[in-house]
Parts: structure tokens; C-alpha cells; sequence
């Protein structure tokens, strides 16, 4: 059982929070991803045990709801591991965006749930438009806009959906749970600037936990 407290880690791999109900999230994706193949079908069968969590009470530790002033990724944003699969196939984090941040706009190369489970969000999401042959260039297009608030969710199946941005549209910090069929924050991804048409490579890191040193400067 981890002492909850997120800068005081012993834990880097595993449930890094160890409760009951992260516990039954993590088994029933588990389940599932030997059961089923297709990521939309496994997608679509994690709803219920998803909005489960999303509508529970109690078991998100207070130190793993906070912003975090020291972010790598700017704007007091907290990117906190509950659950890393050792092989990197898996994690479950949360995201706290303090009240009027946004994240940048950026992707996840891998299927995963998001959901709001505390204050409100808005999502942005992007279509691409160029082929992805220059790798500094991306031109994107506003695809779609919503509001979510507590227990909505949204699905991610690359590269349906995958560039986005969210923005709190609260008073108080939203807090968004992520089960993401990567190590989302460790491994390289990108982030865009829809105004000046450019893409860099990304990777956010976690508040809690460190990523393995790479010499790979992304894709
Ligand atoms: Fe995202």
C-alpha cells in the first residue's frame, strides 16, 4: 500500500495507488485485453466498469488532486500515476488543470478512456490534414468541441480523436482519470501548434513518478 503521498514514492511500477478500486478497473481491462482483440470493442466493453470509477467517491487520494506549480508540461498541471504496467502496456493517471489552464494540444498513440471526476472540462479535439511526411508540420482543423463534467467520458482510438486539448472551465482545478494502453506520460508523443502549423516531439512526464532516462529524442 502506498503512504499517498505523490513527491514520497517508493513505488514506480504497479498499483502506485493500491485501492480496491483501481484494483477492479486495472483486472477487468486485464480481462478484457486477452478476451478481445479489437481496441474498439475492448473500448466499448471498459465503459461500465469506467464509469464505475468515475462515480465512486474516496478512493483518489488527496495529494493525486492537487496542481502541480512545477509541471513540465506549464500551468500548474498534475499528471499523477495510480497504475504503470511494468511492460508499458497499461497506465491509469489522473490530471489535475487548474481553473483556466489548458493542456497543450497534443496526441496518445495508444486506445484509452477519459473521464471527469471532478470540476468540468472542455475538449477540443483536431483533425489532421496533411499527410504527416514533414515531421515539423501538421495542419489541423478544429474537428469538435464538449463540455464534460463529472462521470462523462470520452474514448481515444488513434488516430480517431487522438490530437486534442482540454481546458478547465470551472472555478476549482478539474481532475480527469486516464486509462491509456501506454505509459502515457514516458513515452514520446507530440504536441501541436494548430496556429503556426508546427509539431515538436512530446513527453509530458509525471508529477510523481520519473521516466527511465532515454537517449530517443522522439519520433
Ligand atoms: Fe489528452
Amino acid at each position: 500500500m502506498c503512504d499517498h503521498s505523490p513527491h514520497d514514492h517508493h513505488t514506480d511500477f504497479g498499483f502506485i495507488v493500491d485501492v480496491p478500486e483501481i484494483r477492479a478497473l486495472i483486472e477487468e481491462t486485464q480481462r478484457l485485453t486477452t478476451a478481445m482483440s479489437s481496441h474498439a470493442e475492448r473500448v466499448k466493453a471498459l465503459r461500465p466498469a469506467f464509469s464505475r470509477l468515475l462515480a465512486t467517491d474516496g478512493w483518489l487520494p488527496d495529494a493525486f488532486a492537487q496542481p502541480d506549480r512545477t509541471s513540465a508540461m506549464g500551468g500548474g498541471i498534475g499528471q499523477y500515476a495510480l497504475y504503470r504496467a511494468s511492460d508499458g502496456s497499461l497506465c491509469l493517471f489522473s490530471l489535475v488543470v487548474p481553473a483556466g489552464a489548458s493542456t497543450p494540444v497534443h496526441d496518445h498513440l495508444a486506445w484509452g478512456l477519459v473521464g471527469v471526476y471532478r470540476g468540468v472540462q472542455q475538449d477540443t479535439t483536431y483533425d489532421r490534414l496533411d499527410d504527416g511526411s514533414d515531421a515539423g508540420r501538421a495542419d489541423l482543423r478544429v474537428a469538435s468541441q464538449q463540455v464534460v463534467s463529472r462521470g462523462g467520458f470520452y474514448t481515444l482510438l488513434p488516430p480517431e480523436g487522438d490530437i486534442h486539448y482540454v481546458s478547465t472551465v470551472s472555478d476549482t482545478p478539474s481532475v480527469s482519470i486516464h486509462l491509456l494502453a501506454n505509459d502515457t506520460a514516458c513515452v514520446w508523443r507530440h504536441r501541436f501548434d494548430p496556429d503556426a502549423g508546427t509539431v515538436a516531439a512530446f513527453r509530458s512526464g509525471y508529477s510523481n513518478v520519473k521516466c527511465a532516462a532515454t537517449p530517443d529524442l522522439g519520433p
